[in-house]
C-alpha cells in the first residue's frame, strides 16, 4: 500500500509534502495528490508520478502552511484522476487521504447514498470523508473530533488516515489501524507520514501511533488519544536509521522486507473474503462470472516465471477441490501455438505486474477465440487487470524486489479461495472440509510468522551452501511447484544453477548429478506422499547428496534422514505450499547476500518483462 504525508508549520507546505511523497514513491504508486488549507481547501491530484503532481502544484503557485498528501497504490478503483486522493466530503470542507482497505465500504456507501450523499469515485476511501461529514452535520455531534471518532468506530478494515477540515484551518487529524503512521516533532512544526523517510531530514523525534489511536496535530503541538477519547502519553523515539534504511523499514533489502511482510500481505489478501461465520468465500470480482467458471469445460492457466509456479499450485488445487480439469501453460508457448481454446473454456492469467507481454498476449489470444478470460493480478488497473473479463486482486501491496515473494504467496491464496468457492458450488467439496480449509487459511498468517522466526538458523545454514555449484530441489504433488519456485528464487538472485523436479522423476536422469557436492532441497511436507519422499531421500543419501529438508515439525523420519532440516507448522496438504515456500525464499536470499549479489536488482532481470 502507498503512503500519506502531512505538514503544519512555517514552511511552504507543498514543498514539504511533494518532497515527502517522493520519499514514499519506493512503495509503489499509481497516482498522487495533496490538499492545502488557505482559508479554503486547495486540492491538486491525478494519475501518474509525483513529478506530475509537482508540476501541477508549481503551475498553480499554491501557498499554504498546512496540508496533507498521498501516493496511491490502488486497491479499489482504477488508478485515475477521480480515484486519486485526497477525497472530499460533499460540502468540500473535509479532505481525507488514506492508506489501507475499508472492508465494509460497500455497506457504508449504500447507507450514505440513502442519506442523500453523492459519490464521485470508485474508491473505498471516499466513504471516510462522507461518513465523517454525515455525522458532523447531521449526526449526534457537531464537534469534528467526535465525528471523526464516531466514524472510525463504524469502519472495518485498515487505515492510516490524515484529515483536514476547512472549518478548522489550524489542525490535522490523523488515525491509525493496520497501516503505519508516524508523527514527526519539529521546532514549532509537525510532520505526519506513513514511514520515517519523509520526516528524517527535518527531525529525528518521532511518535509511532498504534492501532486504535488518533492524534490532533497543530503547529507546535499534538495530542494523542484513542478513538474512544482516552488521552495518551506516547514515547518519543529518536530515529537512528539512514534514509535508505528507513525506506526499507530497516531491512537491508526490499526482498527481505517483502518476505517478512507475508503474514500481513496474506492477511490483506484474505481480508473481507473469508466468511468464518458461514464458511464461504466472497470474491466480489468473480460474482458475475461464477456460473461460467463453475460450469466451464476446462480451465487453462497461463503465466510466466513465479506466476507460472503459482498457476501449477492452482492446477493441483482446482483438480483436488473442484474436480475441474486444468492445464497450465507457459504464456509464451500458449500464445504461439494457435491454442485450441474457445467458447465454454476459461483462461485464467496470473501476473503480479499485470503488464507481462507474453501473458497479456496469451490473454488476448484466448479472448479473441471466445474463451472467458479471468485475471489474478497485484497491480490494480494494470493492463491485464483492465482487459480481462473479471478477476481477483492479490492485495499484496507493492513488490519492489525483482524476485517475487509475497506476490507468489498472495497468488496461491487467491487460487485457493477460488478453488474452494468453485468446489463448493460444483458440490465437489463437502461443507465440513471446506470449513476446515477456511478456518486453516485464517490461521496461515500466524503460521508464516512462526516460520519467519527461524530466520537466523536459515541464515546460518545458508553460509554452508554459499559456493555450491548446483542445487536440486525436489517436491511432490502440491509441493512440486514449490520445488520449482525454490530453484527459480535461488537461480535468479544468487546465479547458482538450480533445478526443481518432481521427486520421483529424479530417478529418470537427474540422480546422475547427485554427489557430495550437490545440496538437495527436499520439500517434504505433503503427508500423503511422505513414505515415497522418504525413499527419495534415501536414494539421494546413498549417493552422498546433502539433504536439506523442509518438513513438518513432527516428521521425525524425514528429520533423522536429513543433514539439515527446516520445520514448518503442519497444515492441510493442499495449503502447505503457502508455508513450505517461506524457508526457500529465505535460503535463496541469504545465499545471494553471502555471494555479494544485488538481491533487489539481480543482473539481467527486470521486475516486469514487458518485452517478448
Ligand atoms: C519471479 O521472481 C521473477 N521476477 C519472474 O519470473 C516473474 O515472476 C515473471 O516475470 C512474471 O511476472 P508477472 O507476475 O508480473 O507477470
Ligand atoms: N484503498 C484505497 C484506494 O484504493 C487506498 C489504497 C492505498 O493504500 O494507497 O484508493
Amino acid at each position: 500500500m502507498c503512503g500519506i504525508v502531512g505538514y503544519i508549520g512555517d514552511k511552504n507546505a507543498s514543498d514539504v509534502l511533494i518532497k515527502g511523497l517522493k520519499r514514499l514513491e519506493y512503495r509503489g504508486y499509481d497516482s498522487a495528490g495533496l490538499a492545502l488549507i488557505n482559508g479554503h481547501l486547495d486540492i491538486v491530484k491525478g494519475k501518474g508520478k509525483v513529478l506530475n503532481l509537482e508540476k501541477q502544484v508549481n503551475s498553480q503557485k499554491l501557498t499554504g502552511k498546512i496540508g496533507i498528501g498521498h501516493t496511491r497504490w490502488a486497491t479499489h478503483g482504477e488508478p485515475n484522476d477521480v480515484n486519486s486522493h485526497p477525497h472530499l466530503s460533499q460540502s468540500g470542507k473535509i479532505a481525507v487521504v488514506h492508506n489501507g482497505i475499508i472492508e465494509n465500504y460497500g455497506a457504508l456507501k449504500k447507507k450514505l447514498i440513502e442519506q442523500g450523499r453523492t459519490f464521485h469515485s470508485e474508491t473505498d476511501t471516499e466513504i471516510i470523508a462522507q461518513l465523517i461529514e454525515e455525522i458532523y452535520e447531521n449526526g449526534s455531534t457537531h464537534e469534528f473530533e467526535k465525528a471523526l471518532q464516531f466514524a472510525l468506530k463504524q469502519i472495518v478494515g485498515t487505515y492510516g488516515i490524515a484529515v483536514v477540515n476547512s472549518d478548522e484551518p489550524d489542525k490535522i487529524y490523523v488515525a491509525k489501524k493496520g497501516s503505519p503512521l508516524l508523527l514527526g516533532i519539529g521546532e514549532n512544526e509537525m510532520f505526519i507520514a506513513s514511514d520515517a523517510s519523509p520526516i528524517v531530514e527535518y527531525t529525528k523525534k518521532v511518535i509511532y501511533l498504534e492501532d486504535g489511536e488518533m492524534a490532533v496535530v497543530t503547529k507546535g503541538n499534538y495530542e494523542v488519544k484513542t478513538i474512544d477519547d482516552v488521552t495518551l502519553t506516547k514515547e518519543i523515539h529518536e530515529l537512528a536509521l539512514s534514509l535508505d534504511a528507513i525506506e526499507k523499514a530497516g531491512y537491508p533489502h526490499f526482498m527481505l522486507k517483502e518476505i517478512f511482510e507475508q503474514p500481513n500481505s496474506v492477511a490483506d489478501c484474505l481480508r473481507g473474503r473469508l466468511r468464518l461465520d458461514n464458511h464461504t468465500i466472497q470474491l466480489g470480482g468473480l460474482v458475475d462470472v461464477m456460473d461460467q467458471l463453475v460450469n466451464a469445460k476446462r480451465l487453462v492457466i497461463a503465466a510466466c516465471g513465479t506466476s507460472w509456479h503459482s498457476g501449477l499450485v492452482g492446477e493441483y488445487l482446482f483438480e483436488y477441490l473442484a474436480k475441474m480439469p486444468v492445464e497450465v501453460e507457459y504464456a509464451s508457448e500458449f500464445r504461439y501455438r494457435d491454442p485450441l481454446i474457445g467458447e465454454g473454456d476459461v483462461l485464467l492469467v496470473i501476473s503480479q505486474s499485470g503488464e507481462t507481454a507474453d501473458t497479456l498476449a496469451a490473454m488476448r489470444e484466448a479472448k479473441a477465440k471466445g474463451a472467458l478470460v479471468l485475471g489474478v493480478c497485484n497491480v490494480v488497473g494494470s493492463t491485464i487487470a483492465r482487459e480481462t473479463d473479471a478477476g481477483v486482486y492479490t492485495h499484496a501491496g507493492p513488490e519492489i524486489g525483482v524476485a517475487s515473494t509475497k506476490a507468489f504467496t498472495a497468488q496461491v491464496v487467491v487460487l485457493t479461495m477460488i478453488a474452494i468457492a468453485v468446489g463448493q458450488q460444483r458440490g465437489t467439496l463437502d461443507d465440513a472440509y471446506a470449513a476446515k480449509l477456511i478456518e486453516e487459511l485464517n490461521r496461515l498468517p500466524g503460521k508464516i510468522k512462526q516460520i519467519l522466526e527461524q530466520n537466523e538458523s536459515i541464515k546460518e545454514m545458508a553460509k554452508l551452501f554459499t559456493y555450491a555449484p548446483n542445487f536440486l530441489y525436489l517436491g511432490r504433488t502440491f509441493n512440486f511447484p514449490v520445488a520449482l519456485e525454490g530453484a527459480l528464487k535461488l537461480k535468479e538472485i544468487s546465479y547458482i544453477h538450480a533445478e526443481g523436479y518432481p521427486a520421483a522423476e529424479m530417478k529418470h536422469g537427474p540422480i546422475a548429478l547427485i554427489d557430495a557436492m550437490m545440496p538437495v532441497v527436499v520439500v517434504a511436507a505433503t503427508d500423503h506422499t511422505n513414505d515415497k519422499m522418504i525413499s527419495n531421500i534415501e536414494e539421494v543419501k546413498a549417493r552422498k547428496g546433502r539433504i536439506i529438508a523442509v518438513t513438518n515439525e513432527e516428521n521425525t523420519e524425514v528429520k533423522e534422514l536429513s543433514e539439515f532440516f527446516i520445520s514448518i507448522p503442519s497444515t492441510e496438504d493442499c495449503l502447505s505450499p503457502l508455508l513450505t515456500v517461506i524457508p526457500l525464499q529465505l535460503l535463496s536470499y541469504y545465499i545471494a547476500v553471502n555471494r555479494g549479489c544485488h538481491v533487489d536488482q539481480p543482473r539481467n532481470l527486470a521486475k516486469s518483462v514487458t518485452v517478448e
